[in-house]
């Protein structure tokens, strides 16, 4: 979905910078300060009379010139808060570029230094998420920032974190590790490369410019030092804010519009679905509270096969139109899909294989999960086929009435699976988010 899409949520947890005054931050950013100092996004785009992309007024393109400083337009100066009670890139807005990595404990580092990591981690996250450099001195030694994003804001960036099952033996806290990071079951249409699934430590990386997250990227990498070696590392896109007249929801790469049925923030039952509730019957896990298990699929899309189909085929193979996501039951994208409608020859409208029917709430005894993917293209492989698909990344507060029970049923009689193949899995537990002045995972590991 687009970024300005209300599907996943507006802009909660999201402000603009460069309205007036607040760059008193001590930054090295040579343009932070004029850039914060000049006016927001109105200001900017009729200073230089070019307003692009109808996002109700949200998506303001402003011309630059180095000489020349300009106010940050919108989608440089939208900061996500890092502090709060969940961390950041869950229910933030999808973000254009993104960046997953996952890593391994080195050997030898335990408790103590998982600890040091995830301070010095949370750290640079904070630094980087506020549009600043990191501090110098980068734990590998280099004791300077790369300079890769100095000319952009905060532009959405987002980074999380998450710990695998394997960190909690590597740590010690063996007794702490939450049911929920059982393994997943296997699923018939697995193609897993290990070498490229599972990792004791997640991060995940979300920003509207490329280069932002690229430079999170290598923060991350670089503050790892010797503690943790890099497992696997994907990366992945979605479409850029205000690339479409009117915020709307996205299309993934065989171009259906991908996460109507998502549930939203504004549903009674969302915290319920997404979030670990704080207070279970076992304070052992009271740690995870306020925070989420995320299920990270690296599938990929047949492309070639399935763009043979007609249009009308693909669309029962989901059970909405491509053209406008709307379920063959009728109406718009956003009208609830009639699985019992039948058409005038008595069959289905949204047929028994329908991928979007068999994996609805209501035929999974209301197991959901908030998808929040990113698309993902590493070039032509070498049959000609392209490399590329989705990087399926879901959120619930327990995979066992998320993804499981769901993937399960996908895996016995999808009409979409002929065109996909699942080829990298993991599963993490994403601590709830830092207060201020604490570190993401300090409540595992200092308690
Ligand atoms: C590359 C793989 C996949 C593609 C291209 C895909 C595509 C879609 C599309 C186009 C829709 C309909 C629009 C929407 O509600 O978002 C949809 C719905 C959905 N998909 Fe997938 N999907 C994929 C994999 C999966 C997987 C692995 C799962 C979970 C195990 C899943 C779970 C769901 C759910 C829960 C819905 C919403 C159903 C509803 O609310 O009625 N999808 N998917």
């Amino acid at each position: 979905m687009s970024g300005r899409s209300s599907n996943i949520t507006g802009n909660a947890g999201r402000t603009e910078k460069g309205s007036g005054g607040s760059g008193g931050t001590g930054s090295h950013h040579p343009g932070a300060l004029s850039r914060r100092r000049l006016l927001g996004t109105a200001g900017a785009a009729g200073a230089t009379g070019l307003v692009l992309g109808a996002t109700g007024g949200a998506a303001g393109y402003a011309a630059t010139r180095d000489d020349a400083p300009t106010a940050l337009t919108s989608v440089g100066s939208s900061e996500v808060m890092f502090h709060g009670k969940h961390q950041p890139g869950i229910t933030t807005p999808l973000q254009a570029s993104g960046h997953l990595i996952a890593f391994d404990l080195a050997p030898g580092a335990g408790r103590k230094e998982a600890a040091a990591l995830m301070r010095r981690w949370s750290a640079a996250a904070q630094r980087l998420m506020a549009g600043e450099p990191t501090a110098g001195g980068a734990a590998d030694g280099t004791g300077h920032d790369t300079g890769i994003a100095l000319d952009a804001g905060p532009s959405s960036l987002t980074v999380t974190f998450g710990f695998g099952a394997a960190f909690f033996e590597r740590t010690g806290l063996a007794d702490r590790r939450p049911p929920g990071l059982d393994p997943l079951p296997p699923f018939s249409a697995d193609h897993l490369d290990s070498a490229r699934s599972d990792g004791d430590l997640w991060v995940q990386i979300g920003a509207d410019d490329a280069l932002v997250a690229f430079h999170a990227l290598r923060a991350v990498q670089k503050e790892a030092a010797s503690t943790a070696t890099v497992r696997w590392q994907m990366n992945g896109f979605n479409r850029t804010p205000g690339a479409t007249a009117k915020p709307m929801t996205a299309r993934n790469l065989m171009g259906q519009i991908d996460g109507t049925g998502n549930p939203k923030p504004a549903d009674s039952d969302f915290d319920q679905r997404v979030f670990v509730p704080s207070g279970g019957d076992n304070a052992k896990y009271e740690w995870l509270a306020g925070g989420s298990y995320a299920v990270v699929r690296r599938i990929r899309m047949l492309l070639d096969d399935w763009e043979k189909l007609p249009v009308e085929r693909q669309d029962r193979v989901i059970g909405r139109r491509r053209a406008d996501g709307a379920p063959l039951s009728g109406g718009t994208e956003t009208t609830a899909m009639d699985l019992d409608k039948a058409g005038p020859d008595g069959k289905l409208l949204i047929p028994d294989n329908a991928h979007a029917r068999i994996s609805s709430p209501e035929r999974n005894s209301g197991a959901a999960m908030l998808r929040r993917p990113f698309s993902y293209h590493d070039g032509i492989a070498t049959d000609g086929t392209p490399d590329a698909g989705l990087l399926f990344i879901c959120w619930q507060a327990d995979p066992l009435r998320g993804f499981v029970p769901v993937q399960r049923k996908l895996d016995r009689g999808d009409a979409l699976s002929p065109f996909l193949r699942h080829e990298a899995s993991g599963l993490f537990a994403v601590p709830g988010g830092a207060a201020a002045g604490e570190y993401v995972g300090q409540r595992l590991l200092e308690s």
